[in-house]
């Protein structure tokens, strides 16, 4: 496919997710949000109390996911998840899960199918490494564990959640553990990313710069 795409990867609470809406909204690209895959699945497990020993009962679930994505709200079927899946509990489990190969397996074409003219710009933790090795641009978001886990405290707060630092700073730190070093797609700068620290930097910051490296490619 000669469709552009951007893929924005990075850990946990880097702020991926908002830069990549933005970068989709300035340029008129589709938007994958990878992770909600992953959270969407989680949820159906946790629901269904399917142990994260069966493997391959939750990669059933992620091969039928009834995922739909319209404007800002995720669907599971006709029910909205948007809210539910910003879970931490959800976050967690979609960490664990995300190490199982037969998930990975499961959402790889799902991910594929994203690919659509006039381009997409794609955020997780393996889109520029496995998802799409030929995008035109890829880039690796990363900031300090202390402030993204000040912004993760902020946005569930502002979400309505609860939330105490202390838990998420330690579930920050042990998802990145769990996504840097798991044996399928790790989470890993490709070789050839653009890296942007954005501890000291603003959204707006960030995503022109994501632009300006876009536009000299
Ligand atoms: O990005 P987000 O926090 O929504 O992703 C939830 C979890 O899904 C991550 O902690 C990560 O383990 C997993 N994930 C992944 N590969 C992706 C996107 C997310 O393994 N491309």
């Amino acid at each position: 496919s000669n469709v552009p795409v951007i893929t924005i990867d990075g850990p946990t609470a880097s702020g991926k997710g908002t830069v990549a809406s933005r970068i989709a909204d300035r340029l008129g690209f589709h938007l994958l949000d990878s992770g909600a895959l992953y959270r969407l699945t989680a949820l159906q497990a946790l629901r269904g109390a399917l142990p994260l020993s069966d493997e391959a009962g939750i990669a059933k679930l992620a091969q039928q996911l009834p995922a739909r994505f319209r404007d800002d709200v995720i669907y599971l079927a006709d029910e909205d998840v948007s809210h539910a899946i910003r879970a931490e509990e959800v976050g967690n489990m979609a960490s664990k899960i995300a190490a199982l190969p037969g998930v990975r397996r499961a959402l790889f074409d799902l991910q594929l199918g994203f690919r659509q003219a006039p381009g997409l710009v794609a955020d997780g933790r393996d889109m520029g490494t496995v998802i799409f090795p030929t995008a035109k641009l890829k880039v690796f978001l990363t900031a300090s564990a202390e402030a993204r886990a000040q912004r993760r405290y902020k946005q569930l707060i502002d979400k309505g959640f609860s939330a105490n630092m202390n838990d998420l700073l330690a579930d920050l730190r042990a998802r990145d553990e769990r996504d840097t070093g798991r044996a399928v797609a790790p989470l890993v700068a490709a070789a050839d990313a653009h890296i942007l620290d954005t501890s000291a930097m603003g959204v707006d910051q960030a995503v022109e710069q994501v632009l300006t490296w876009y536009t000299h490619k």
